[in-house]
């Protein structure tokens, strides 16, 4: 049977360097398949999804990837015209779409939510964003766009930038990168670093340097992985504007940069990377989103199929 079938996907910290590369032989695997061989993978499946907070990327990769095998996908995007605003729990509401899917996914404000939310499902559960905590299926596609594009993850130098506290990706990321050997430059406004709750279980894994400089880095990075500052996770609108607009990368920073060197990030972006970057052959962050697609058609593949595909 294959490890990953009927498994709820909560945190990356589950994930050890062979479940990793796992999911992306599977994930080469999709990509080379023709359509119609893909289309088998989750035939007649479905997938429920539940998104208690704003998204693109993530909600339309996941229903492109799970059309992509064959399945189909109902949910909730918008929670104001869903029975939460009668008063109905999140407990009650994973209930029913677990009753009418296949495997679950699951964003919502809180952390630990989507813990929780796995303890009642009947169904597999996959966490595509829980608070500040965790993006697990996001750390997997911005690990197989590493490995895709620089041939590697061992070995090399990897900045992230932006608001590592309240960044969720970010924490994911770290945990991820922890199965490699790889050297970490973080860099964030002061107010900006990781959270020290999480920093002792980083340290574990990997490490890392901090900074608020990133001139200090930007010619030794084979990866600069550029995050967006999270307004809407501010308690407090004063702090947030302190911080607004604290990296630019442009083609300045660019020019810096080694000449083999990418440039990833999570999306949506805001004023963090010019636009005049995307034209370069730096910029890999619209390759990242393509590739989460295929990196989620994966997992749900191998989450529905007792023998995998
Ligand atoms: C990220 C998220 O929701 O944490 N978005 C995404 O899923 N690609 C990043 C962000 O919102 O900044």
């Amino acid at each position: 049977m294959n490890e990953f079938y009927q498994k709820d996907i909560i945190s990356i910290k589950d994930f050890n360097k062979e479940k990793l590369e796992k999911i992306f032989t599977s994930t080469d695997k999709i990509i080379q398949l023709n359509s119609t061989d893909r289309r088998e993978i989750c035939k007649g499946k479905t997938l429920g999804y539940l998104f208690y907070e704003p998204s693109t990327r993530t909600r339309l990769s996941f229903e492109s990837a799970m059309a992509s095998i064959g399945g189909n996908s109902l949910g909730i995007s918008d929670i104001s015209s869903s029975s939460t605003q009668k008063g109905e729990s999140l407990a009650d509401t994973i209930r029913i779409m677990s009753i009418y899917s296949d495997a679950l996914v699951l964003r919502h404000p809180l952390d630990g939510s989507s813990r929780f939310a796995s303890e009642i499902s009947e169904k597999p559960l996959v966490n595509a964003g829980s608070g500040t905590e965790e993006h697990p299926t996001q750390a997997i596609q911005d690990l197989f766009t590493i490995k895709k594009e620089k041939k590697k993850i061992d070995g090399l130098k990897i900045g992230i930038i932006g608001d590592l506290k309240y960044g969720r990706t970010v924490y994911s990321l770290l945990y991820g990168l922890g199965n490699y050997d790889v050297d970490v430059r973080l860099i964030s406004p002061e107010s900006l670093r990781i959270r020290s709750d999480s920093t002792y279980e980083i340290k574990k894994r990997l490490d890392f340097t901090e900074s608020p400089h990133i001139e200090d880095h930007i010619d030794e990075l084979d990866v600069l992985y550029v995050t967006r500052i999270q307004k809407e996770r501010f308690p407090d609108e004063e702090e947030y504007l302190k911080v607004k607009g604290s990296y630019v990368v442009g083609l300045d920073l660019l020019n810096q940069m080694k000449d083999d060197s990418i440039i990833l990030h999570p999306l949506p972006r805001i004023d963090e990377i010019t636009a005049d970057v995307d034209k370069t052959k730096n910029a890999k962050y619209f390759e990242q989103a393509e590739y989460g697609k295929y990196t989620r058609a994966a997992l749900l593949g191998l989450i529905l199929n007792k023998n995998g595909f």
